[in-house]
């Protein structure tokens, strides 16, 4: 307990330091930033080192059962090395926030007495309180409150944003009202908010001014998004796409991830209309089964889905597809399964992301009859990854030849390699001392392999002494 006699010393005040270690998706990546910047306001900084941190904050993901127990077993880890500071004599608090906390509350503490506080999803905003509190006992946040975390979260220095890289996640959305039967996110996320378009607007053009070149909005169902407008309305997801493609320096739009029931006109019009919107769209499916779609409650058939492809298709030819697929979702057929690898042939992804069936507590589905044996979902992936793995590499060979504009975001893994984007979302490798981060420059494709492109920047003199071309775009707009 704290305050007893021989309870470890905290560090000094001002010299805390923070470790924040994020699971899962986009949206806790996000939101680790935003409890990182927070604390920092607060008087720590940052520890790439969780042994040396005084807090260390899992920031945990419950979307299947491999996710959470992954959590404690890093908790086991963290145990040993809270023992290990108190013989220091240094205190290490340890904190578990996001699903799992949201999910299983006092539970952790219970399993895991190593913990000192667990804070839910939506209560980050009153960390440095939350803390003060677990000093003298283990605290428990998980409650949804009545305010809006994002009015009280600080917002990060530009010195921040500048070492996050030249994109950025911004979340304009959160939670989901479609209770699909095998997901945890309505429970875990609760139901669905979309914060103001004023305040997204700031924030995209504070990260432009830091330097940020491509925004990825987020949201657990992005494309539900209906924030209110300056005109005290209601606006669509593309609406508020075509508002941030006017902000000076931002080249680049994307969004993530949305559902096929709510891809609108105005969504459609922003990938007709909006150079900075790239032609890549995650849109996932999880079976191309009817009778599984119903079970699983997606609210819209087969059919439906490959209508919303033809109209993106026919606004945007280009558009790259990616998809979620579950295989060995209770009642799941051979037929059924055959059908899903069916509509993959149909459709053609540039990529997936496939999972098995992991039963959640309180989900619908988790108690259904006709569970699917561990071997069947086993033997299912591998073939359905096996077609996905395909149609990559098919996608990946056809841009072999083809000039395509990349965005450098990092150093590559050898020396004088600098890694970027293509609008498709492919990982291109470059090597060129004139490839500049933050760049965004014509590439010639050499080599594709299964996961990403290599090439030769087109024009070696055209990136040095110029902005790049996206970003005269936007100045001309
Ligand atoms: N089991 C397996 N996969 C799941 N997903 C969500 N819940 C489950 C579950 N219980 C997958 C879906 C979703 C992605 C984020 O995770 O495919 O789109
Ligand atoms: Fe989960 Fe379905 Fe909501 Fe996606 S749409 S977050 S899969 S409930």
């Amino acid at each position: 307990m704290a305050g007893a006699p021989d309870k470890p010393r905290s560090a000094r005040p001002g010299t805390r330091k923070v470790h924040v270690k994020s699971y899962g998706c986009q949206m806790n990546a996000y939101d680790a930033q935003r409890i990182a910047d927070t604390l920092v306001a607060a008087g720590f900084i940052e520890t790439a080192a969780p042994d040396e941190a005084d807090l260390v904050i899992l920031n945990t993901c419950n979307i299947r059962e491999k996710a959470t127990e992954k959590v404690y077993s890093e908790l086991g880890r963290l145990r040993v090395m809270k023992q290990a500071a108190a013989q220091e004599d240094r205190a290490m608090t340890v904190a578990v926030a996001g699903c799992v906390a949201q999910a299983e509350g006092a539970e952790i503490v219970r399993r895991a007495p190593t913990v000192d506080l667990v804070v839910g999803s939506q209560n980050y905003h009153r960390l440095p309180e939350l803390l003060e509190q677990a000093r003298h006992a283990p605290v428990i946040d998980t409650e949804f409150p009545a305010e809006d975390k994002f009015d009280f979260l600080a917002a990060p220095s530009t010195a921040a944003i500048r070492a996050r890289g030249v994109c950025a996640f911004l979340t304009v959305q959160e939670g989901c009202d479609k209770f699909c039967t095998f997901c945890v996110v309505p429970y875990t996320r609760g139901a669905e908010v979309s914060r103001p378009i004023a305040k997204i607007v700031a924030e995209a053009e504070q990260l432009a001014r830091a330097g940020v070149r491509e925004i990825t909005l987020i949201g657990q169902n992005v494309n539900a998004y209906h924030g209110e407008g300056p005109n005290g309305q209601p606006w669509t997801l593309g609406r508020l796409l075509e508002r941030i493609a006017e902000i000076p320096g931002v080249a680049r739009l994307r969004y993530t991830t949305s559902h096929p029931r709510d891809v609108d006109d105005s969504l459609i019009a922003a990938h007709r209309d909006l150079p900075a919107l790239m032609p890549q769209l995650h849109l996932p499916v999880q079976s191309g089964s009817d009778r599984i779609l119903a079970a699983m409650n997606r609210k819209h058939t087969r059919a439906e889905y490959m209508a919303v492809i033809d109209r993106l298709r026919a606004a945007r030819p280009d558009l790259a597809l990616t998809s979620d697929f579950i295989v060995g979702f209770p009642g799941e057929s051979e037929q059924d399964f055959r059908d899903t690898l069916a509509l993959i042939e149909d459709v053609g992804f540039s990529t997936a992301f496939s999972f098995k069936y992991s039963p959640r507590p309180g989900t619908p589905a988790a108690d259904r009859d006709g569970q699917v044996p561990e071997g069947e979902k086993s033997e299912r992936l591998t073939r359905l990854q096996r077609l996905i793995e395909a149609q990559q590499k098919a996608f990946n060979e056809g841009m072999v030849g083809r000039t395509l504009p990349v965005l450098f975001e990092k150093p590559g893994r050898h020396p004088g390699q600098t890694m970027g984007r293509s609008p498709f979302l492919q990982p291109v490798h470059v090597t060129s001392p004139s490839a500049r981060i933050g760049d965004i420059a014509d590439v010639m494709i050499t080599e594709a392999s299964g996961n990403g492109l290599f090439g030769t920047l087109a024009d070696e003199a055209a990136v040095n002494g110029r902005p790049a071309p996206a970003l005269m775009e936007v100045h001309k707009a």
